[in-house]
């Protein structure tokens, strides 16, 4: 994938289709990537197009598409960063060639998206996506969604990011040539828009934790909140990528002192 920055900036979910078919190549071209999607946990996730029609597929918020892509990966630590990681590589490279996306974890028949991803017994299925071609207008449904949970914001940089404790707000200059991988994830999508990623820029790299929204439960499709903690490390990692910084992944506890409601996740350490 080329161009994460430009990407990032111009990604939006999709929701409302034009009707279209998507053609067999890009679906030869969707498939083959999906083959070879990997993410830093090294856990295995597995995509599959679903046929809506055939299998009666029920996603109230999605119009102008019956086709749709389910991602399934064992349930073990660290599974929904993974996947919120592998989910995202796809979703960005489906935009890169026009295909709109939207990550939907909640809005679905979930027994019937299960039922058509066939789950072996230890594997989960948090989100699935609609695939197709956006419609050049949102549907009056989207557009009120949209609005609602303020789609198109984002938190201000100072906000999200700290300088060595949560005391010290962040800045783009302090960040320096991590301002902008930093940026990729202040962009990033996320249930609600909750927007639940926190990072702290330490001496050797930075920290990323997640701030859990109130009333946000971990239930049987797996924590969404950690899903989206796995689509900041994917666009960190593709952006720091881009700009040829090189960075390593680590799970390893810094020792910064967080709220209670304040949990580590994962670092990308530079190399000293
Ligand atoms: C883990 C996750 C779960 C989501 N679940 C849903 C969902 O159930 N229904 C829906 O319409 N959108 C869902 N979304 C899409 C978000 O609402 C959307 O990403 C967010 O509002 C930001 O808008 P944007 O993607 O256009 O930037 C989900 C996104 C993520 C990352």
């Amino acid at each position: 994938m080329e161009n994460i920055t430009e990407l990032v900036h111009c990604r939006r979910s999709v929701r409302t289709f034009d009707g279209r078919e998507v053609n067999e190549d890009v679906l030869k071209k969707l498939a083959l990537f999906m083959e070879k999607i990997e993410n830093p946990y090294g856990i295995p996730v597995s995509f599959k197009f679903l046929d809506g029609k055939k299998h009666a597929l029920p996603c109230p918020v999605v119009s102008g598409t019956d086709l749709y892509v389910g991602a399934k990966a064992p349930r073990m630590p660290h599974m929904e960063e993974a996947f919120g990681y592998s989910f995202e590589m796809f979703v960005l490279y489906a935009w890169s060639i026009g295909i709109g996306t939207v990550c939907i974890g909640g809005t679905m028949d979930r027994s019937a998206f299960k039922r058509a991803m066939v789950l072996e017994q230890n594997e989960m299925m948090p989100c699935v996506s609609p695939l197709g071609y956006p419609a050049g207008k949102m549907s009056i449904r989207e557009n009120m969604m949209r609005k609602a949970i303020r789609a198109d914001s984002r938190n201000p940089f100072e906000t999200i990011f700290f300088d060595s404790t949560f005391d010290v707000p962040l800045t783009k200059e302090a960040a320096g040539r991590l301002a902008e991988p930093l940026e990729m994830v202040r962009l990033a999508p996320s249930a609600v828009n909750k927007q639940p990623w926190r990072g702290v820029l330490g001496k050797n790299g930075v920290h990323f934790y997640l701030k859990k929204t109130k009333g946000f439960a971990s239930g049987a499709a797996g924590d969404m909140q950690k899903i989206d903690l796995g689509i900041a490390l994917c666009h960190f990692a593709l952006a720091a990528k881009e700009k040829a910084i090189n960075i390593c992944f680590s799970v390893s506890e810094p020792g910064i002192t967080a709220d209670a409601d304040t949990e580590y996740i994962a670092s990308y350490l530079l190399p000293q």
